[in-house]
């Protein structure tokens, strides 16, 4: 099971390409698509062929491409019905005159007319053609019968034509289908993660990168963390149906789809923000940021000169946060991270009771492959003792499979019944 929903894993289209000179722009379209992480298929009309050879759409789908409707050979490889339900989604584009008044009439002459009869997917039009043929009654008429049987209409363009005419019937840019397509996949995607997720319908927020302690307007004290893992975290949340705020230290990361991010830079400022999200509403909080311990005194106002050998600077203790918010009244679960070079199960666990965390991951900085910078992580994760849970060691893997597998140790705790004495 895959938890990232910046790809569309295993998602199968069908893009079908009649005959109009937009059949160009949908080569385009087929690599966007593959980058997108769907898998592609072509089906051509006779149409089609005379602006476009199958063999271009063959090597850019990396699958043999489907034009006859009652040729033997081909139905033996992939029969027309085999087709219309390997596909999640038939996409037609570009979308000529005539297959729109094929699909309004239900004829069933060629195997694209053949295919949108016989499949379940949902199917997306992308009319190209001459504005004045855009604009004909019957192009319209057509249109409107389609989209009351559920067709999906992605409008086209006003503009130049290849004809000579200016105005609406240019499909749009392959990019901009290739969006809409994995987009309509997303929030399907999403839908269901809200509704069976792990963490189906949990406010969760996540303190994330180092933070930066100002000395003077210049400079400042801060550490070499990234980020990684708390961003790793929140794609893994998200995923899983949570409703996800980031805050983020000074890091130079994307914010994961889906995920909502606050940046601030001192620990007092990421404190705050913590605070405000506990006003909101949170049920789970993850605190992977590395909080500078101290912060300067007193900043100076001005940049400070160069002077004598020596400069003092006077620091002073930053509050806990993952303590603070453990705190508090409406109180979410608490998840802590450690980083330790020697006798972790004692660090970890001392911390666990100290800062009143219901969970913490630990992981040994010591070893050189794995941490701050790495793309790779291992931890152990502990759990407080009325949850009852043997700790576990998540072996070395990639930040964001440590990601899923600290998301499935909190949704285990969450729904974890403790058990009194009295039951035994
Ligand atoms: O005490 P130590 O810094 O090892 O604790 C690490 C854990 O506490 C991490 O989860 C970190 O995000 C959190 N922490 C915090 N505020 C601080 C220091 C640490 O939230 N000022």
């Amino acid at each position: 099971m895959s938890f990232d929903l910046s790809v569309i894993p295993h998602k199968n289209i069908i893009l079908a390409v009649t005959g109009g000179i937009a059949a160009y722009k949908s080569a385009i379209l087929v690599r966007r698509l593959k980058d997108a992480g769907f898998n592609v298929r072509v089906v051509m009309t006779d149409g089609a062929k005379a602006f476009i050879t199958p063999l271009t759409f063959q090597a850019l789908s990396g699958n043999p491409v489907h034009t006859d409707l009652l040729n033997p050979e081909a139905e033996a490889g992939m029969g027309h019905i085999e087709l219309a339900r390997w596909a999640d989604l038939v996409l037609v584009a570009p979308a000529s005159c005539d297959t729109l008044a094929k699909f309004a009439a239900g004829l069933a002459d060629d195997l694209l007319s053949t295919l949108y009869l016989a499949t379940k997917a949902p199917v997306w039009v992308a009319p190209a053609m001459n504005q004045q043929m855009w604009a004909a009654k019957a192009t319209q008429r057509n249109l409107a019968t389609l989209i009351e049987d559920g067709v999906h209409v992605i409008m086209p363009d006003a503009g130049s034509q290849a004809c000579g005419d200016v105005g609406l019937g240019r499909m749009p840019e392959p990019e901009d289908i290739a969006r809409q397509v994995t987009e309509y996949f997303h929030k399907a995607q999403r839908a269901i993660a809200e509704k069976f997720g792990l963490l189906a319908g949990k406010k969760v927020t996540i303190t994330a990168g180092p933070t930066r302690e100002a000395i003077d307007p210049v400079r400042y004290i801060s550490n070499h963390s990234t980020g990684k893992m708390g961003f790793s975290l929140a794609a893994a949340c998200y995923a899983v149906g949570a409703e996800v705020t980031l805050i983020a230290g000074p890091v130079s990361l994307d914010t994961p789809n889906g995920v909502k991010r606050k940046n601030v830079a001192s620990a007092m400022q990421m404190l705050d923000e913590s605070m405000k999200k506990l006003d909101d509403g949170c049920d789970i909080f993850i605190a992977t940021a590395a909080v500078a311990d101290y912060r300067v005194a007193q900043v100076a106002e001005h940049k400070i000169k160069k002077a004598g050998d020596e400069l003092n600077v006077a620091l002073i203790k930053n509050p806990d946060i993952v303590a603070t918010i453990a705190q508090q009244e409406k109180r979410p679960f608490m998840v802590g991270f450690a980083a330790e070079t020697q006798n972790i199960e004692a660090y970890a666990a001392g911390k666990l009771v100290a800062k009143k965390l219901d969970m913490i991951a630990c992981n040994d900085v010591s070893r050189a492959d794995i941490g701050f910078a790495s793309d790779e992580n291992a931890m152990t994760v502990f759990f407080a003792e009325q949850y009852q849970l043997d700790q576990r060691d998540l072996e070395k893997a990639s930040k964001q499979e440590i990601a899923q597998q600290l998301v499935e140790a909190i949704h285990d705790a969450l729904t974890h019944v403790v058990q009194s004495e009295d039951d035994f």
